[in-house]
């Protein structure tokens, strides 16, 4: 068991290990007063484990309300969140209980956002079942909704009570699921860890998730505690995700983040390499990485598709945009572009 500590404003642990789930009562009864929890999880999650977790926080004097949400990003909705809120309210919970948020990051940032402005606001724990949301979505305290004009346009920050990682759910995850939380850990690696981003293959291939989530989720509490509300350095986090987000809303959603974040990076390092900012043989390395977890790392779409996608990201700030750039493998920097050299960007990185 690995237990990663984060001092943000409100401090809690992400506790990361196999066979969690079983635990998870015994774990959170210190932290809380709360009588009762309302389980919430997407209807594929659910007959997987929501049994396990359900069973564990009653043995340890939770009562316990399970809430089934329809899976997938095109449930991240304000509507879906209202359900959410509407199952609280008619089941009488209180601001002293618990949202027990058991899936990946669309059931963590859409229970996340619930527990937060319920009654404002309840205790809230994560329990991420996907790589991606352990690695990411669950830690740090974002919470989100989409809109129809676009992506996470709502939500607010809340940090959680706890963070407790099951190890053993990504067994039932399909081979490309995995290989999109991959993606987010190779981001880790490349900003961060040179070691860690060349070991990454080796690691997925042994199935070592409790050290590649402890690893990624220590380097994300570095930056949560310096920055928490994503004015700074937290942005770092940001890499491969301004290209990767354009391309997602080019396809209309259907390139998975994960790979849209892996082609994103491959982009930033080849643009980053054009403008002698990164050595060739540090792209080669980048490329040949991504290649090897079976990430993409070109696109068909075009400079002009690509930047209509930019012009909307909600991270530009007036006619300027924050890239990550990769200057070798495990140092990036934040750097201020003008929108309107955007097009060269994209087209060194490799749009048409
Ligand atoms: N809050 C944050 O800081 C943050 C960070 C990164 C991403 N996100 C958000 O996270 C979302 C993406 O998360 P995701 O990749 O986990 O997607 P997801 O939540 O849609 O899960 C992917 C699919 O896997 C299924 N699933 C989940 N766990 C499973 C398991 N153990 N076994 C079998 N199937 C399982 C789900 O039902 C779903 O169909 C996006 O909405 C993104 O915006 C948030
Ligand atoms: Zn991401």
């Amino acid at each position: 068991m690995t237990t990663v500590r984060i001092e943000a404003s409100r401090a809690y642990d992400v506790t990361i290990a196999p066979g969690l789930l079983g635990r998870a009562g015994a774990l959170l009864r210190p932290l809380t007063q709360a009588k009762r929890a309302a389980l919430v999880c997407g209807d594929r999650v659910g007959p997987l484990y929501a049994g396990t977790l359900q069973g564990a926080l009653e043995q340890s004097g939770f009562a316990v309300s399970l809430k089934v949400i329809p899976h997938g990003e095109a449930y991240k909705t304000l509507e879906t969140c209202g359900e959410i809120l509407a199952f609280l309210s008619r089941n009488a919970f209180t601001r002293g209980d618990l949202v027990v948020a058991l899936g990946g990051g669309v059931t963590g940032d859409l229970a996340g956002f619930a527990a937060a402005v319920y009654q404002r606001g309840c205790g809230l724990v994560q329990v991420p079942t996907t790589l991606l949301a352990a690695v990411d979505a669950s830690v740090g305290g974002k919470t989100a909704v989409d809109l129809p004009e676009g992506k996470n346009q709502i939500g607010c920050f809340c940090q959680p009570l706890a963070v407790l990682c099951d190890t053993d759910a990504f067994s039932t995850l399909d081979a490309r699921e995995l290989r999109c939380g991959l993606a987010e850990c190779a981001k880790i690696g490349l900003l961060f860890d040179r070691d860690f981003f060349f070991a990454l293959p080796a690691l997925a291939r042994e199935r070592r998730y409790e050290e590649i989530v402890a690893r990624c989720v220590a380097y994300k509490r570095d930056l949560v505690e310096k920055d928490e509300f994503d004015r700074g350095e937290r942005r770092l986090l940001n890499l491969g995700h301004s290209f990767g987000h354009a391309l997602e809303q080019a396809s209309r959603w259907q390139i998975p983040h994960g790979e849209a974040v892996a082609a994103g990076m491959a982009m930033i390092a080849r643009a980053a390499a054009a403008r002698g900012l990164c050595a060739d043989g540090e792209l080669d390395a980048i490329l040949a990485l991504l290649a090897a977890l079976s990430l993409p790392t070109e696109t068909d779409y075009s400079a002009d598709e690509l930047l209509a996608a930019l012009e909307k990201d909600k991270k530009r700030e007036g006619d300027t945009l924050t890239l990550v750039v990769p200057r070798a493998v495990g140092r990036c920097e934040l750097l201020s572009v003008p929108l309107a050299e955007a097009a060269g960007w994209l087209r060194d990185g490799g749009a048409r």
